[in-house]
């Protein structure tokens, strides 16, 4: 079923999200074989060149280091970008539209110039993948949404392709930084970001690796979301990522206001066939429902559609009035 996303057409709602999965042009041609409406390719991530260039900046002060020092590092930085672009350029030469995605985090022009360099690559669209974990009790969350304001701001002013931007999960008000990033250019925004979370072994007093993919659960909370932005800022294109592991969940995601769902975990677990199954589903459903183009059905069930306050209760005061056990 065609959406158009970010002023882009697609054959697809279903998009693969920036992950492994879309990390080589051979990944990347199976989520096109087996569908994909567009995919997001795995960010360039900015702390990984920052940390190319401090190298540098340390090679070439060592004593002993000498040129070869200064030359390897170089040669990775330079190397890991190369990688980045050759990237974009050949997953454009499978035909669907693609997305590039930069994390940012460092106050600067930098990411700026790959933008640039990644439309001029071939990229349809940049999504901005940005989180400043907050560390210092000094900074405030308005600071912080300022800066990821300046950051879109300036890549807009930068490229002529429309650009999204990935939010992380934890935002007071994401409809107030979402408007914020529609005033600066943004075309749209993606729901959500899902983070690396450290766990613990309490016997070794050691972190232990947790298993990085979401669960079918996690998409509620980002259904009520996608329902409040859909109807306060039908301007931005909204993608929907994290807990769409089936067709029910996109079609839960569409009816809340998305125009695409982008797939990371699913594709984990179920491979790459789950992209064909969860588009299948989609039209399937939509012509048991007498729906003959999505635009019919977007946004039938968001807040401004569902004609109920459901999405702006949060607490469970109306259950168990009485103190009853739960179970
Ligand atoms: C192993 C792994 C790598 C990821 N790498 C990136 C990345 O480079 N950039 C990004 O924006 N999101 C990245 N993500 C997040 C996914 O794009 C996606 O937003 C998240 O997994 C939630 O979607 P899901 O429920 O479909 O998994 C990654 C996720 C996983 C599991």
């Amino acid at each position: 079923m065609k959406t158009t996303y970010l002023g882009l057409e697609l054959t697809s709602p279903v998009v693969v999200a920036s992950s492994p999965y879309t990390a080589s042009a051979y990944n990347v041609r199976e989520c096109v074989h087996h569908g994909a409406g567009a995919v997001v390719l795995k960010s360039i991530f900015e702390e990984q060149i920052l940390h190319h260039a401090a190298a540098l900046e340390r090679a070439s002060q060592e004593p002993g280091m000498g040129d070869a020092g200064e030359y390897l590092e170089r040669y990775l930085g330079e190397h890991y970008q190369a990688e980045c672009l050759r990237l974009v350029a050949d997953a454009r030469a499978t035909g669907v539209p693609v997305i590039a995605s930069i994390n940012c985090i460092a106050d600067s022009d930098e990411w700026c110039g790959y933008a640039e360099a990644m439309e001029r690559a071939g990229a349809s669209a940049i999504e901005l993948n940005i989180f400043l974990q907050p560390t210092d009790r000094h900074r405030t969350a308005q600071e912080l949404e300022h800066g990821y304001a300046e950051t879109v701001r300036r890549v807009v002013g930068t490229v002529g392709i429309p650009v999204s931007v990935k939010l992380p999960m934890r935002l007071t008000n994401v409809l107030s930084v979402a408007d914020t990033l529609l005033g600066c250019g943004a075309r749209g925004v993606v729901l959500y970001n899902r983070f690396f979370e450290p766990d613990i072994d309490i016997e070794r007093l050691a972190f232990v690796p947790v298993p990085p993919f979401s669960t079918p659960a996690e998409l509620r909370n980002v259904l009520r979301s996608t329902a409040l932005c859909s109807a306060a800022l039908p301007q931005l294109d909204i993608a929907v990522s994290t807990g769409v592991h089936d067709g029910a969940a996109a079609v839960k995601a569409l009816l809340c206001g998305a125009r695409v769902v982008q797939l990371c975990s699913a594709i984990h677990e179920r491979g790459y066939e789950v992209i064909g199954e969860v588009d299948r589903f989609v039209d399937a459903w939509a012509e048991r429902h007498g729906f003959a183009s999505l635009n019919e059905f977007r946004g039938r069930m968001d807040f401004g559609n569902a004609g109920d306050d459901i999405y702006q209760r949060v607490q469970y005061m109306r259950y168990f009035p009485d103190g009853d056990r739960v179970l």
